[in-house]
């Protein structure tokens, strides 16, 4: 009853109250339960950012093991499920299986009859984030025709699923340090980010009491879309097209993102909520720089990012608009220096975002003012007409 507030976007409806994520858009500024983002990936392991965001705090040494021990004790896809790779083209996109795996959980761990029972909840948190890494790793190395590597009990979150992805029967891989700590540190800076688009989607399909397995399949298929996690792998694409179509001319894609006639924009750039430099791409540039020259990797795409980026910031364009390069605009560089393939970064940015989603789908489950989400319309159709 009443006006309907038209809202296209959500630009400013708030849908919920939460305690989970902060950010000040204005100034630049992410927390997670009260803990400034910089903070966490300079000193924390994603698992203990992973517990942070589920359980409201960070972990104990004891609940560290506990947690690390229980995520082992779940890192094994059930072996039917690794048939499911085999039915899937070479070329799938890793997220379109990604989701789909996620949702097969739900088959072979139906909803327990006290669904709400803490060791039950703790069993689909445990095994949403150590059996969606090994997924990940197993549809890599489906799509190059390789043995799929098992995940190993004696090797930590990051560290197994670099394995996983990099071992072969006839190569002696070591995980190297400097990709491991890589790796906390991006999936940190993927953890959560409130009510963005896959969050809410998560939340909406909860609201109506579907399972956390099919929720979080469905925020995966919404993070694919290039406008939000998509775009670490279209950064990295329109950064190569710009060397093979453009020959390096940035001036000639900017003037293509500003021409209002041309679909085409920036990749990476922009955003929502930040009318300033977004935090994690402060800390994701700082750290590509620092992996790139730790891995002695040169690769002529981060110079090229640069430019692009000094003439954004140039650009009275994007200077009005407050756009600003977005945690998508430096990651995928990082992931390549790590060897990780173009089209599996969505799939990181994915792992990294589980533990935000399953916080936000508890603490929407809790909530004493949850209902089903069911937004309203402004019709314009028809009126009545009769049928001729
Ligand atoms: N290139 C050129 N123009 C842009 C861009 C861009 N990347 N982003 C926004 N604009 C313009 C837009 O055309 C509009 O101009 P005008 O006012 O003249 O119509 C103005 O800036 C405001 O844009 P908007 O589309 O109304 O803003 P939004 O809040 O609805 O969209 C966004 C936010 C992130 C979808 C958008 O900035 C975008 O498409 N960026 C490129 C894709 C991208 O990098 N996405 C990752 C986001 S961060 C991580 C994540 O969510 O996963």
């Amino acid at each position: 009853t009443g006006m309907i507030t038209y809202d296209p976007g959500f630009v400013n409806t708030g849908c919920c109250q939460s305690d989970v994520t902060y950010i000040d858009g204005e100034k630049g500024i992410l927390r997670y339960r009260g803990y400034d983002i910089n903070d966490l990936a300079e000193k924390c392991e994603f698992v203990d950012v992973a517990y942070l965001l589920v359980h409201g705090k960070l972990p104990s040494r004891e609940q560290h093991d506990e947690f690390s021990t229980n995520m082992n004790y779940h890192s094994l896809l059930h072996e039917d499920m690794r048939h499911f790779f085999d039915a899937y083209p070479d070329h799938a996109h890793p997220m379109a299986t990604l989701s789909a795996m996620a949702v097969s959980l739900s088959t072979f761990y139906p909803e327990l009859e006290d669904a709400t029972l803490q060791e039950n909840i703790d069993y689909k948190v445990t095994r949403l984030l150590s059996k969606m890494r090994t997924a990940a790793a197993f549809a890599y190395k489906k799509s190059i025709g390789h043995p799929i590597v098992y995940p190993r009990p004696d090797l930590k979150y990051c560290e197994n699923f670099i394995n996983m992805m990099f071992r072969t029967p006839v190569n002696s891989y070591e995980v190297d340090p400097v990709v491991a700590k890589a790796l906390n540190k991006l999936l940190i800076l993927h953890a959560d980010h409130e009510q963005n688009c896959s969050a809410s989607v998560v939340k909406m399909v909860g609201s109506a009491g579907a399972n956390l397995y099919a929720s979080i399949s469905a925020g995966i298929c919404a993070l694919w879309g290039p406008l939000h996690g998509g775009a670490n792998q279209h950064v990295i694409e329109m950064l190569e097209r710009i060397i093979t179509e453009d020959k390096g001319d940035v001036k000639r894609v900017v003037a293509r993102a500003k021409d209002k006639n041309d679909p085409f924009r920036l990749m990476g750039v922009g955003h929502r909520v930040y009318k300033s430099y977004d935090p994690r791409a402060k800390v994701a540039k700082t750290m590509c720089k620092d992996v790139l020259e730790a891995l002695g990797v040169s690769d002529p795409l981060v110079d090229l990012a640069q430019e692009l980026e000094d003439a954004v910031l140039a650009d009275d364009y994007f200077v009005e608009r407050n756009l600003y390069p977005n945690i998508d605009f430096y990651t995928g560089l990082t992931y390549r220096a790590m060897g990780i393939p173009t089209d599996m970064f969505t799939v990181m940015f994915a792992i990294g975002r589980i533990p935000g989603w399953i916080a936000q789908w508890l603490e929407m489950r809790e909530d004493p003012h949850g209902r089903i989400g069911r937004p309203r319309q402004i019709y314009t159709g028809h009126t009545q007409r009769p049928v001729e």
